[in-house]
């Protein structure tokens, strides 16, 4: 991940980790455990572990989006480093991850970094982009830019329930539970879409800086009809939510 911009995550898109509050149910924080929040952004989530008197470390890749999490969060022990390369002297109880590993193609190797950093019978609790996430915005964005002589990629990893299972057995984790599930996702404002794209989706399509507000106009007219309802800007998020343990 690069070029995160912690104003814009923090002004426009708290429902990342307002969404993520379901999954910290899931997690279950207990006082005493080492929990590891992989991609923690801003801290949000991590301060939420920490309230439930669990010691937690936050890991991220993003210098920008840990500069905003020390200065919201300044007692939480935050270290910048990459999903697919971490490694940590003592073992965590619990490895949690909202809304993260759809950026990381390599999944075997951040499965393999996740059990490495798990005690025996420790748990990976996660929820991120599966198999059919952003569909909708996905085919406006590569009609536009065709339609614009853009070239068009799809950066993100979304997993089927059964790809990825495979994918945590080879690391050594076994499934308690998988669920792919729709969540529709209200953007804020009219300009939801627009801030969405500049936010997350600059490596989707190569437009030029100068040509960014004709590009997402576009953008908008061709995503309308599907994400655009009654009277608010969509996400046709689906996520991947995931309950394993290590051997
Ligand atoms: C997601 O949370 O599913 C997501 C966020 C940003 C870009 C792509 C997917």
């Amino acid at each position: 991940m690069s070029a995160w911009d912690p104003n814009l995550y923090q002004k426009s898109h708290a429902f990342v980790w307002e969404l993520g509050r379901g999954l910290l149910d899931l997690l279950g924080p207990r006082p005493g455990e080492r929990i590891l929040d992989l991609g923690c952004g801003t801290g949000q989530l991590s301060a939420e572990i920490a309230a439930a008197e669990a010691y937690v470390v936050g890991l991220d890749s993003s210098a920008d989006m840990l500069g905003r999490a020390r200065k919201s969060f300044p007692t939480l022990d935050l270290v910048q480093g990459d999903a697919t390369r971490f490694a940590f002297n003592r073992p965590f109880d619990a490895v949690f991850s909202n809304a993260v590993l759809h950026w990381v193609p390599d999944a075997e190797a951040a499965a393999r970094c996740i059990a490495g950093a798990l005690r025996p019978g420790g748990r990976f609790i996660a929820e991120f982009g599966g198999k059919g996430n952003c569909a909708a915005f996905l085919a406006g964005a590569e009609a536009t830019a065709a339609a614009t002589g853009l070239r068009f990629r799809n950066p993100w990893y979304y997993p089927d329930a059964s790809e990825y299972e495979q994918v945590l057995s080879l690391a050594g984790l076994r499934v308690v539970n998988i669920s792919l599930f729709d969540r529709l996702t209200p953007l804020e404002g009219e300009s939801g879409m627009r801030d969405w794209v500049r936010m997350f989706a600059k490596a989707v399509v190569n437009w030029r800086d100068e040509d960014a507000e004709a590009f997402l106009a576009k953008l908008e007219i061709a995503v309308r009809p599907a994400l655009y309802r009654e009277g608010k800007w969509w996400m046709d998020y689906r996520r991947l939510r995931v309950h394993a343990v290590r051997l």
